[in-house]
């Protein structure tokens, strides 16, 4: 057999002088695809509409040279055009990796949220999808020829979309009986909508830009007793997922580890769609 000459793990996972916008950059998930992302050596722009939230993760990410923040409301379509030209700018126009996470969640405290369905506003409805799927697509769009500009070099570009189990499948409504917790339609309709974008995007922007998913089950976050209960039985791992779960795919799906891999999901939920 001839030689087969392959990069070694670390040089496809390094990250070095490479750019990352991860959305939601202030909340929990955006943390550890930050904390990812910079230990593989990228420089990263946190987009959040929390000011304080970012200031306390870029201190918490101890890498401060390395870390960009944007305050950014992804519900309003001039604050999205504006963090894109932000983006260019900083970037010099050649971003690597883009990741979709910001999302209103389940625990969100909203009017006609996380209430019975025939409670759940339309307004509500439609505000979901415009920062779950609407700015996704926006930011797709704005970013797509500095995404392609940085693809058209050595490696392709990547979209990172994180979605959630509940693109797949209905919730189970009696866990969340005597919280304060809720998963309310417009949540699972979203992140389907975000979801099929991925596999456009991939379709539309190949070869130099490539677009996944990152289909995530429940974290845990101190959820009451009797939900994590019920929980912890519809999954195969017997408990709900830690931060640290994520890391390992979001080093694969931003890197050249994944360079052939483009349109397709890498799901993180202890089993529970396998049942
Ligand atoms: N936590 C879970 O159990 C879970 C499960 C499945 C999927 N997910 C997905 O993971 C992603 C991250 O969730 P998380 O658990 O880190 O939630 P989180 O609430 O900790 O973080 C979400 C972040 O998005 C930001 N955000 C919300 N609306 C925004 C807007 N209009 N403009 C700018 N920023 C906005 C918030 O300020 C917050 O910092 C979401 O896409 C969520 O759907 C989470």
């Amino acid at each position: 057999m001839t030689e087969i000459k392959t990069k070694t793990l670390a040089q496809l996972h390094d990250l070095t002088n490479r750019w990352a916008v991860i959305t939601g950059g202030a909340g929990h998930v955006g943390f550890v695809a930050a904390q990812t992302l910079l230990e593989l050596g990228a420089n990263v722009i946190l987009v959040d509409r929390s000011e304080s939230g970012l200031e306390k993760a870029k201190q918490a990410l101890k890498t401060a040279e390395r870390v960009h923040t944007l305050v950014c409301d992804l519900s309003q379509r001039s604050d999205v055009d504006k963090a894109v030209l932000q983006i260019i700018e900083w970037t010099d126009n050649h971003l690597a990796v883009l990741i979709n996470n910001a999302a209103f969640v389940g625990t969100d405290k909203l009017e006609g949220w996380a209430v019975p369905f025939d409670q759940q506003s339309i307004v509500t409805f439609e505000q979901c999808l415009t920062v779950n799927l609407t700015s996704p697509f926006q930011l797709c769009q704005g970013c797509a020829p500095s995404l392609t500009k940085f693809g058209q070099g050595d490696s392709s570009a990547s979209i990172i979309n994180v979605s959630s189990i509940y693109a797949h499948i209905g919730p189970r409504m009696e866990m969340y009986e005597g919280t304060a917790m809720g998963n309310p339609a417009a949540y699972g309709a979203s992140k389907a909508g975000l979801e099929l974008s991925t596999k456009w995007l991939a379709s539309n922007l190949a070869p130099h830009v490539r677009a996944n998913n990152i289909v995530l089950g429940g974290i845990f976050r101190g959820q009451p007793e009797s939900f994590l209960n019920q929980y912890n039985k519809h999954n195969l791992m017997g408990r709900m997922a830690e931060e640290e779960d994520l890391k390992g795919a979001f080093a694969l799906l931003a890197s050249d580890a994944s360079k052939y891999m483009t349109g397709q999901s890498i799901v993180i939920d202890g089993g529970w769609l396998a049942l």
